[in-house]
């Protein structure tokens, strides 16, 4: 069943985080699903611009809504990603979308609460919640891509007027995090501080984390070990803070990269140990079920795992 986002972050805020997974094709859906069921815990799918045109948005919705009927049990809310205010729109009038992200924390101040305000008057008119940033992650985020020197943490004295005057639903908040496998040098740490200033600024907002994949070095390893060349000095967000995160605020938790190791990881041990195979499906059926296990394990990390019937029964 799909849910508004905002019925998500009424059970969840200050509980426990909704995981907000990228999905891009079919066999990321399905493990997706089965992950989700298999810890009974309610999940946000989200699209990025690359996913919604690596083959065609409408194949993506086709794929979701066909999962939806094979997982009646599922509860779980659609969401745009790092969208641009002409992508945020497209999702609006697509009727498709529980919530949508314009991200222009690239721009001022100003100018990001102008563009959010729009989107947001428009979101609302549909019932579409919306996810904004204050702040900038280092990394790259669709073609966009920020370099370290230009990375800038939240402040948490702007918070309260960011999302007076722009009518965002959820701040997404740059707190230590960036996106892609290298997000550490030194310690490796979310800024509590951050959090904790923002959610006393702005209370009952719920906060999104981007950049939140945990890059487990044994994974890097065995990439590695299986001909890939990842800096071995990858480091993400310690899966141990999601859930002391989350206490703070942090309702939404966005994680892509360790879904792409994963993929890594299966496909070129697959072919590493099966060099003679050319079918698809053997290493796809490998990835379905390691994909759920993974999410399982997550959804675990997040506290979402068993909530389900704590959603189904608020809404
Ligand atoms: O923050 C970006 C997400 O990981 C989506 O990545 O734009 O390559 O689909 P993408
Ligand atoms: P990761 O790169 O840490 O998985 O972050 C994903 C993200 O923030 C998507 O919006
Ligand atoms: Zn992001």
């Amino acid at each position: 069943m799909i849910v508004t986002t905002n019925q998500l972050y009424k059970v969840a805020y200050k509980k426990f985080a909704v995981g907000a997974y990228n999905i891009n094709n079919l066999e990321q859906t399905m493990g997706l699903f089965r992950g989700c069921i298999q810890s009974k815990a309610p999940f946000i799918i989200q699209l990025s611009k690359g996913a919604r045109g690596y083959t065609d948005k409408r194949m993506l919705e086709a794929i979701i809504r066909t999962a939806e009927q094979i997982f009646p049990e599922a509860i779980f809310a659609v969401h745009l990603d790092h969208g641009d205010e002409a992508t945020c729109y497209d999702c609006i009038d697509s009727g498709f979308y529980s919530s949508v992200m314009i991200d222009a924390s690239h721009e001022d101040f100003d100018e990001n609460i102008a563009i959010t305000r729009r989107v947001a008057d428009r979101a609302h008119a549909k019932g579409i919640s919306v996810e904004a940033e204050l702040g900038m992650l280092g990394g790259v985020e669709e073609d966009i891509k920020v370099d370290e020197g230009h990375a800038c943490l939240t402040n948490p004295d702007e918070a309260g007027e960011f999302v007076q005057r722009s009518g965002c639903d959820s701040l997404a908040a740059a707190i230590g995090t960036s996106h892609g496998a290298y997000k550490f040098k030194g310690q490796q740490s979310l800024r509590f501080d951050v959090i904790e200033a923002i959610s006393q600024k702005v209370p009952d907002m719920p906060i999104v984390m981007h950049g939140s994949s945990s890059v487990p070095v044994e994974e890097v390893q065995r990439i590695n070990g299986a001909g890939g060349q990842l800096d071995p000095s990858a480091r993400g967000v310690n899966e141990e803070e999601y859930l002391p995160a989350a206490r703070l605020g942090v309702t939404k938790v966005n994680i892509d990269t360790d879904g792409r190791l994963v993929w890594t990881r299966v496909h070129r041990e697959f072919f590493r140990d099966k060099p003679a195979e050319f079918d698809f499906r053997p290493p796809g059926k490998v990835f379905m079920q390691e994909y759920a296990n993974f999410i399982a394990h997550k959804n675990e990390k997040l506290g979402s795992a068993g909530q389900l019937d704590a959603v189904r029964a608020s809404l």
